[in-house]
């Protein structure tokens, strides 16, 4: 029945080919590409980086996301040959949510998370869905920010939602347009 009920959804969506391409920001060369299990290991080391040493998505996380059977799309940004931030979004029905969204401290405010953002944005766009939804800790400032600056309104506070410090979640969504 549950195996019925996915391919149900999957069927829904359509699982698309990326094509990797070059994208200049402030001067600087980068290439944006679908991430791949390879990643992995990089990507473990630029969470830590991240976030001081703490890994929200272990290993198992990333795999889970990359071999889902909901429709995803999970996209790098190198530089230099360096992975230095990465987004995902996964499909459900008529809403796309993004999963993680995450950029090196030393790129960040340069415009590379709005550009991961608008990247799986426009992928919801295509697979036709009607919003974009995400969750972000109400303590994190700078991404409440990003998110209202890129259209995103909060629909309602989730309580305790994150299991590290117990924390509140708000969960955002735009519409699709
Ligand atoms: C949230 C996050 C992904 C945003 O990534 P980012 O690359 O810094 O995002 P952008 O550069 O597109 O935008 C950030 C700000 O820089 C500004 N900016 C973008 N390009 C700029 C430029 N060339 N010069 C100056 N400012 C710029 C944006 O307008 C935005 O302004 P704001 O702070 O007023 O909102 C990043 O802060 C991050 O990785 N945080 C840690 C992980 C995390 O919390 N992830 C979210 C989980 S929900």
């Amino acid at each position: 029945m549950l195996k019925r009920f996915r391919s149900a959804i999957s069927a829904f969506h359509h699982k698309e080919r990326y094509i990797t391409h070059e994208q200049e920001i402030a001067d600087k060369k980068f290439i944006v590409r679908e991430m791949s299990t390879n990643d992995i290991k990089e990507l473990l080391q630029l969470e830590k980086v991240i976030y001081a040493g703490e890994l929200p998505w272990a290993r198992s996380a990333f795999l889970a996301e990359l071999y889902s059977r909901y429709v995803h799309l999970y996209l790098c940004i190198l530089y230099q040959d360096q992975i230095v931030g990465f987004v995902g979004i996964r499909l459900f029905f008529d809403d796309a949510h993004i999963t993680h969204v995450a950029v090196h401290p030393n790129f960040q405010k340069t415009g590379i998370g709005s550009l991961l953002i608008k990247e799986v944005e426009a992928f919801a766009y295509r697979q036709h869905c009607q919003t974009i939804s995400l969750e972000v800790r109400i303590s994190n400032i700078d991404a409440k920010r990003l998110y209202r600056k890129l259209g995103y309104e909060t629909k309602k506070r989730m309580t305790q939602y994150y299991k590290i410090g117990n924390e509140d979640a708000l969960y955002m969504v735009k519409k699709v347009e």
